[in-house]
């Protein structure tokens, strides 16, 4: 996720911009760059690559000496890390300069226009044309260009912008991207959020959707779209700075827990139009696809977990025999692959070797390669010949969660465009599948409201030893997803089975008190399910049933029941991941356990 910061006082901008940029790099970003008013001109340093390299380009920012700035880490989303899609992007004659958290959904068609008004663009990224719009707008007032700019743009952002005509006026605007304003003595910040400003001031306002700032030293105003005055009401905070950094959470497991919502619509909202759903990275047609024979997914951990329910929901709806394989697997099992094959390749870095590996393997055969990656311009990414990517924006945590969340929702999203392209369903299975796509994020907010059920059980629970995770179909794969959870980061021992499995083996080890989560939201095998719940319960074990609001009925045949909100079968398992999220969570928080960096695992395993 990308970072501003944005300073206009007394002092030297840059050192001010590079110390609040370091603040921000927890949220992840592959490039950094800074504007500064240097005489009558702007002055642009950028660069891909750590912070570091910024901060020597500039020499600690002695190479800058103006007094106003603004500052940005980029995260890749539109165009691969490289200096020229760094941030701050400049209008085509350098007078305005720009950086923008967020994505301009829209940006496609403001370009095209542009381009026919003889504007050049030089970087592949969504916010040029923000920089060239303002120019495109501009007759001497820069906030009447900023404010009509804003009324074109669709999407989430967070701006800066600087015109080379005012240097004493810094703005800015947020809308669904977070922006707050910082007072100091003759001197004002516009940050993405509290704690990268917090050395400096403790006094901010907090701005809501699409409210212009204007910054000058001796103050701030603040307009709406109206160019009407708001008057605001000042914010003092005098929070922990670590605490702060993480969003006021504790953990950022938990921050990211919080966030899927958001990232769900980030991810989702984009690619439905009209009623129709969108995949403009995809370029396969109804003829490439009629000819795949099969498709196999390759990944590794929750990635892998996720291409299980992908080929529930795959086969389901398209009817093509779809395998899934762990990507460690897979490269030594020669495979059987060639140019009717379709190869999915899910990953959340993009870097991790194995499932690297497989996917050149798989290319090496002559399949064809359609990954689903989180991180822009990775590895797989780049060797893939189709990439969704899944906004979940960076990922901190080493147990992933939001960037699982969204890689569920990319195989919903293909395998409801693949079904559609194969003419598989009716006009009204297709609208009924995308109203279910565009209520996902909503209905997963609510399921996060009963945490403090969750918080409770696991206090009464989390001592235990062992904990069995059944479920069959969709409710298997996320099993699976609930017991790597809690093995990762509480260090309890688990086994997720299918339920119908149990008698073949794992039900000798049901003894008296015996923890089984109970995973029950499919509705055709609810009675089945629920036969398996009876042996175990016969046999000593305490059952945490997980079901969907409207089969509160197997309330009497658990010990305990969490109910999450209803959604079509294939999207279930979306809702069913985060009470088992939030319970890993509290039991790992009751152990004490180290949640963001649990004991011998690392965010991205890039070695084999
Ligand atoms: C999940 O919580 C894990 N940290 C791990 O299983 C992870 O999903 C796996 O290593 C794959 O990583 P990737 O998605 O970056 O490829």
């Amino acid at each position: 996720m990308c970072g501003i910061v944005g300073y206009i006082g007394g002092d030297q901008a840059a050192p001010i911009l590079l110390s609040g940029l370091e603040k921000l790099e927890y949220r992840g970003y592959d490039s950094a760059g800074m504007a500064v008013y240097t005489g009558d001109s702007l002055q642009i340093a950028k660069s891909k690559g750590r912070l570091q390299v910024l901060h020597d380009l500039v020499d600690g920012g002695k190479k800058l000496p103006g007094s106003v700035g603004i500052g940005h880490t980029r995260w890749a989303t539109h165009g691969k890390p490289s200096d020229i899609n760094s941030h701050p992007q400049v209008s085509k004659s350098g007078k305005f300069a720009v950086v923008h958290n967020g994505i301009i959904e829209n940006y496609q068609e403001i370009k095209q226009k542009l381009i026919q008004k003889d504007v050049n663009f030089v970087s592949e990224t969504d916010t040029e044309v923000v920089a060239q719009l303002l120019e495109y707008y501009y007759k001497g007032d820069i906030l009447d260009a900023f404010i009509k700019v804003i009324s074109r743009l669709q999407g989430s952002y967070a701006l800066g912008i600087l015109c080379v005509d005012d240097p004493e006026k810094l703005y800015a605007v947020r809308k669904d991207s977070p922006l707050v304003v910082g007072l100091g003595e003759h001197e004002n910040y516009v940050a993405s959020d509290i704690p990268s400003i917090l050395n400096f001031t403790r006094d901010f306002y907090r701005l809501k959707d699409n409210e212009v700032v204007e910054l000058t030293r001796q103050g701030v105003k603040i307009f709406n779209m109206e160019k009407e005055p708001i008057e605001k009401e000042l914010v003092h905070v005098d929070w922990d700075l670590s605490v702060a950094e993480k969003g006021g959470y504790e953990h950022f497991m938990f921050k990211e827990i919080m966030e899927q919502p958001k990232a769900l619509r980030d991810t989702i909202s984009p690619r439905i139009k009209d009623g129709r759903i969108v995949l403009d990275d995809v370029t396969l047609t109804a003829e490439q696809l009629k000819q795949f024979n099969r498709i196999s997914i390759v990944a590794c951990g929750s990635a892998y977990h996720v291409g299980v329910v992908a080929k529930y929901v795959i086969e389901k709806l398209t009817r093509i025999p779809v395998e899934v394989d762990v990507a460690s697997e897979f490269r030594y099992r020669q495979p059987i692959l060639d140019s009717n094959s379709l190869v999915i390749v899910i990953s959340q870095s993009g870097e991790t070797a194995d499932t690297l590996a497989a996917l050149r393997e798989s290319k090496r055969l002559g399949a064809r390669v359609l990954s689903i990656v989180n991180v822009v311009g990775s590895s797989i990414a780049n060797d893939s010949d189709d990439v969704l990517y899944t906004w979940a924006g960076p990922e901190i945590a080493v147990a992933t969660t939001k960037a699982y969340s969204t890689q569920l929702a990319v195989v919903y999203l293909l395998a409801i465009y693949m079904a559609d392209l194969l003419g598989k369903l009716s006009a009204e299975e297709y609208d009924e599948y995308v109203r279910e796509l565009q209520a996902l994020p909503d209905k997963v907010e609510q399921a996060l409201q009963n945490k403090e059920d969750i918080q409770y059980f696991a206090s009464k629970h989390f001592s235990a030893k062992d904990i069995f995770f059944i479920g069959r179909n969709l409710d298997y794969a996320i099993s699976m997803e609930g017991s790597l959870k809690l093995k990762e980061i509480s260090y309890i021992h688990s086994e997720a089975y299918a339920a119908g499995e149990l008698k073949h083996g794992t039900i000798s080890l049901m003894e008296e008190g015996t923890l089984v989560v109970a995973i029950a939201t499919h509705q055709q095998l609810l009675e089945k399910m629920m036969s398996n719940v009876i042996e175990v319960r016969s046999r000593g074990a305490l059952v945490l049933g997980l079901t969907t609001e409207d089969n509160g009925q197997i309330e009497k045949d658990v010990d305990f029941l969490f109910t999450v909100p209803s959604a079509c079968e294939i999207m279930r398992p979306s809702l069913a991941v985060i009470p088992l999220q939030l319970f890993s969570y509290y039991m790992a928080s009751m152990k004490g356990c180290d949640i963001d960096k649990p004991r011998n695992l690392a965010k991205s395993v890039t070695v084999e």
